[in-house]
């Protein structure tokens, strides 16, 4: 029974989704370090050194929803002693063993849809839309590394001399997987599901904005088989544990997904340490554009610019942020735009009308703010909606456009319902391209053209890792539209794409002469 005194174990299965999910609403979580299968919680919320920290829901800061105990220094050194420990074992289970663990996190994952829906409104923010779409991609991850983890079998090589070679693929030791807040449970598993499939330990770093959605995947990850000891959960703060867990002389190796800066601080700790060199796979942040030229559908291209830009509060590494639009048919997009601005609901991300939730926490939103501030004295705005009362309690930002100069006068990703516009000539084409290019950042493209000289020639010059034509450009299907960035934007290999699992390997090749 919780605090409001409402029974929140008592679902029945007969009950609607929607019904289940309000339920668990007013449900209070707990998550705490899990070294070696234990879970610290209860322990380290009775002691007096350990930092709880007390998680209010984005939309409304007054309503608590759970504690989480943050680990620290010596649990970070426990946790890769476990997972070093735990390695042996795990990398002689057979592959198809591991991925059959796999697919059954995935079917309980479909299993607590509600539980996670509820998770993602309180803890994240997130809508409904984005809530399902989000143990969705979780699930395809799992289902997809399964299969893929085929490839990771015992292969023979063929070759011109008729000499046979056998390669076999093995997990490197123990990975360290560090995750972003705004897929706190399908970045969070993806990395994970990745790792151990190809016979890595793992210690896991969730955000530490979205510790609580992953603790309940490592529940589920203890409930599908995976032996204690093989995924060690570390919750806690980038600044206090990232440097202790990335500068460990026992990992094998570091998948991040996060902001550009991030990468860049861990990429320095890992060239300094004087033990063996592990590889480094970062997915990182972007300055995304969107080109739309005179012969593109106005209509269409309103439709994709509002997703690209709006959905999911902006809060996608593949969101659009500069628009393009050549200058003959600019004037008529940029009313549509406005128009189908005013048309969006901000709101509560629980009830089916609303279109943009909150953002992540007070710092992301007072670091958007101060962009508004700044671009509304030296831009101009072009579109701004009032927030409603419904937004007072919680950290909101107004979707906000604005036509600007040019893309040189951004200088870091600004992640949130921000758009910028930018006008230019059919003669500027190339240059755009070029400007795009010169941010450094090289994620997602998007392209609205009906002429295919155009669309082919911009493509081929973009240097970006996603590159989507005549369509939204956020979304990225797992295993259908492999994702990930170039330059600024990250170091693949592309997450949900063939040549992820081998990252994670080490490749033996054997000959054996007659
Ligand atoms: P962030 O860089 O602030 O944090 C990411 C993770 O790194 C968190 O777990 C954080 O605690 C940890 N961290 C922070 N400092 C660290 C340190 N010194 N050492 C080790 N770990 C540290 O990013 P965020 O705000 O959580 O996520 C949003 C960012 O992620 C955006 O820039 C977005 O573009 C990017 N992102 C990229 C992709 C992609 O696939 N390219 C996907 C999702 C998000
Ligand atoms: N894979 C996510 C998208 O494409 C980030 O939007």
């Amino acid at each position: 029974v919780n605090s409001l005194g409402i029974n929140v174990d008592i679902i029945s299965e007969a009950q609607p989704f929607e019904s289940q999910v309000h339920h668990l609403l007013s449900k209070q979580w707990t998550a705490g370090p899990v070294i070696n299968g234990v879970a610290l919680f209860d322990d380290l919320f009775q002691a007096n050194d350990v930092h709880i920290e007390t998680i209010t829901a984005p939309y409304d800061r007054r309503i608590q929803v759970g504690s989480v105990a943050f680990a620290s220094q010596a649990h970070v050194t426990a946790a890769i002693t476990g997972a070093e420990a735990a390695f042996p074992a795990w990398q002689q289970t057979p592959v198809t063993e591991k991925a059959a663990m796999l697919e059954k996190l995935a079917d309980l994952l479909e299993q607590h849809l509600a539980e996670f829906t509820a998770l993602c409104h309180q803890e994240a923010g997130k809508t409904i839309h984005d809530s399902i779409d989000e143990v969705r991609e979780a699930v395809d991850f799992c289902r997809y590394y399964a299969k893929q983890a085929q490839q990771l079998t015992p292969q023979t090589l063929t070759s011109f001399d008729g000499v046979t070679r056998t390669s076999t693929r093995q997990g490197r030791g123990v990975f360290v997987c560090i995750s972003p807040w705004n897929f706190p449970l399908a970045i969070f598993l993806g990395q994970i599901s990745a790792a151990l499939v190809a016979g890595n330990t793992v210690v896991a770093k969730p955000a530490e904005q979205t510790s609580l959605i992953a603790a309940r995947a490592v529940d589920l990850m203890a409930e599908a088989g995976f032996p204690a000891g093989v995924i060690q959960y570390l919750p806690g703060r980038g600044t206090d544990i990232g440097h202790a867990l990335t500068s460990h002389p026992a990992i094998a190796g570091v998948a991040f997904t996060g902001s550009t800066p991030t990468a860049q601080r861990i990429n320095i700790t890992l060239a300094s340490r004087t033990a063996k060199p592990v590889p480094f796979i970062a997915e990182t942040g972007g300055q995304n554009a969107m080109i739309v030229d005179s012969t593109a559908l106005p209509e269409q291209v309103v439709r994709d610019v509002i997703r690209s830009a709006f959905a999911s509060a902006g809060q996608r590494c593949s969101a659009l942020r500069v628009l393009f639009i050549q200058q003959d048919i600019a004037e008529r997009v940029i009313t549509l735009i406005k128009g189908a601005m005013e048309e969006l609901n901000v709101g509560l991300p629980y009830l089916h009308q609303t279109d943009v939730g909150p953002v992540i926490d007070s710092n992301a939103k007072q670091k958007l703010l101060t962009h508004i501030e700044h671009m509304s004295q030296t831009q101009r705005k072009v579109a701004q909606l009032p927030l409603s009362r419904a937004c007072a309690e919680g950290d909101f930002v107004p979707p906000t456009a604005f036509e600007i100069d040019d893309i040189s006068c951004l200088t870091q990703e600004h992640f949130g319902p921000i758009l910028h516009i930018v006008r230019f000539k059919a003669s500027e084409l190339a240059q755009v391209v070029e400007r795009i290019n010169q941010t450094g950042f090289g994620l997602t493209m998007g392209i609205h053209s009906r002429n295919e000289t155009t669309y082919r020639w911009i493509e081929q010059h973009a240097r970006v890792g996603n590159c989507y034509i005549n369509r939204d450009q956020v979304g990225a299907v797992v295993g259908v539209q492999p994702f990930g960035g170039q330059g600024l934007s990250g170091t693949g290999p592309k997450a949900g794409g063939p040549h992820y699992l081998y990252r994670f390997t080490e490749q033996h090749v054997t000959e054996q002469a007659v």
